[in-house]
């Protein structure tokens, strides 16, 4: 596992793998699109990082599964990498187990919960269940859980988003992790998604309240996870 590539959609989120792992922007990069790569040789390994990049008119970070595949093709077109690592927040479920703060590591594999198409073939092209490496080797030596992550477009959640969860089995809600895992399988790279849980989705709160008063607590018990997992190796034993 020569090359690691996070794709991680907000600067928030990134900024303490950038320090971490004395990663220098790449001016320029990808031209005028929005997103930012960032590289360092680290502990025997390349280490890239690419963000979705900031809306010019707003200041505010890309979110959402359009700027996901474009980072995540940029990404692979531009480093080749050998392991995409989606590191990023999400939603969980308290009737799933999930706390505030708590790291999950996809597992199975990788679903959308908000494109409906019920015609056969193209239900199931619209849920995804795009593939993701098995984090069982390594999920005891690192204080995460493990759970199939499930991505749409929106921070809230409809019944019928719940609906397809019961079908798909999906535990951990994002915005970017089926757009990565698609671009990954089509270029068959290994894809391990890392999401810190900042709400609880059926805890009766309001989700952005919740986003914006756990973001620090999440991200950080986030990039504590993504450190380890290149700090102690455990990216080659996936
Ligand atoms: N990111 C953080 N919390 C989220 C949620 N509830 N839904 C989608 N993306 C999220």
């Amino acid at each position: 596992m020569k090359k690691v590539c996070f794709i991680v959609a907000m600067q928030g989120e990134a900024k303490p793998l950038i320090r971490h792992f004395g990663l220098h922007h790449i001016e320029g990069c990808f031209g005028s699109l929005p997103p930012q790569a960032y590289r360092a040789s680290y502990a025997g390994k390349e280490i890239f990082l690419v963000t979705n990049g900031i809306e010019q008119e707003t200041g505010l970070d890309y979110i959402g599964c359009e700027a996901a595949v474009l980072s995540a093709h940029l990404a692979v077109s531009s480093f080749s990498p050998d392991l995409i690592i989606n590191a990023g927040t999400a939603g969980g479920f308290v009737s799933k187990g999930a706390e505030i703060g708590d790291v999950y590591l996809s597992n199975k594999y990788v679903v959308f919960h908000d494109r409906r198409v019920p015609i056969p073939g193209w239900d199931k092209m619209g849920q995804g269940y795009l593939p993701c490496v098995d984090p069982l080797n390594i999920i005891s030596e690192i204080n995460a859980k493990s759970g199939v992550c499930t991505s749409g477009s929106s921070l809230d959640i409809t019944g019928d988003d719940l609906e397809q969860m019961k079908q798909t089995g999906g535990e951990v809600k994002d915005m970017e992790a089926g757009a990565v895992a698609w671009v990954a399988s089509l270029y068959n790279i290994p894809l391990l998604c890392v999401k810190a849980i900042t709400d609880l989705v059926d805890a009766g709160h309001s989700t952005p309240e919740q986003f914006n008063d756990n973001f620090l607590l999440a991200t950080q018990r986030l990039d504590d996870v993504c450190f380890r997992l290149i700090d102690e190796k455990l990216v080659d034993k996936l």
